[in-house]
């Protein structure tokens, strides 16, 4: 892990309610503003009937509460681990692969990032919740390769991953002065992760972490279950 130069890769939190994108140079807020100077983009599409286009984020739940026609479309990341993500849907008359609709919204993640940063990148690491889906680890790793297959056809060539629970620790390092056992909990909007961890300045620097991992686990319950129990 070098401190001196920017970092060649990009860092993709692609939530189920919020979307991040970092980009990690030294002595930089690491977060990049990805709409009206916001470091997150809500992880949201409505397509425009009448203007026939997609608009994303706090725009399109704001075209969509102004009564637009048209379709709105959130919670797509939960896509990853269903079987819908086989299969198609019907957008402003045509069929579009669920796919391709994580295409667009990871691709528009992709480019206001590179429109921040002046530069494009061909490196991502994605975070991804301790499970895409519980007790059934073919499925998850199926759940995995799809996001990896999208990122690719986007055209990041290396694409990596890190446990979300764990990305959210090493931030949480970086403002410690001593050794600290930590249960850190990232309640999602689709998932529930939690992983207990040892922290310390000095393991800051270190690349291989595996040994600190104390545990990781996660549920799929979050924020949506929330939304639409009370919805219904
Ligand atoms: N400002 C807020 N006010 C009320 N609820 C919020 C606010 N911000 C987030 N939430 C809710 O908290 C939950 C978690 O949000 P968060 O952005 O952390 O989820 P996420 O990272 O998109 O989801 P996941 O990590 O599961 O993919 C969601 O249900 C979201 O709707
Ligand atoms: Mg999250």
């Amino acid at each position: 892990m070098s401190d001196v130069s920017p970092a060649r890769a990009l860092g993709i939190d692609f939530g189920t309610s919020n979307s991040t994108v970092g980009w990690h140079r030294p002595g930089s807020e690491s977060l990049i503003a990805l709409e009206d100077g916001k470091i997150t983009l809500p992880s949201v599409v409505f397509f425009n009937i009448e203007e026939r286009r997609p608009v994303y984020g706090r725009l399109a739940l704001h075209e969509y509460l102004e009564g637009y026609e048209g379709r709105l479309m959130r919670s797509l990341k939960s896509l990853l681990g269903s079987k819908l993500i086989k299969h198609d849907t019907s957008v402003l008359g045509s069929a579009l692969p669920f796919k391709d609709l994580l295409g667009m919204f990871i691709g528009e993640l992709k480019k206001r990032a590179e429109a921040a940063a002046g530069r494009e990148f061909d490196q991502v690491v994605l975070g991804r919740p301790v499970f895409f889906v519980d007790e059934d680890p073919a499925a998850d790793q199926e759940a995995e390769d799809t996001l990896a297959e999208v990122a690719r056809k986007l055209g990041f060539k290396d694409v990596s991953f890190q446990y979300e629970p764990i990305a959210a620790a090493f931030d949480y390092e970086s403002g410690i002065s001593r050794e600290e056992l930590v249960l850190i909990v990232d309640i999602g909007g689709g998932t529930s992760d939690f992983t207990l961890i040892r922290l310390s300045p000095e393991r800051h620097q270190v690349a291989e972490r595996q040994s600190d991992i104390l545990a990781t686990g996660g549920v799929h319950i979050g924020g949506t279950d929330f939304d639409k129990q009370l919805s219904l």
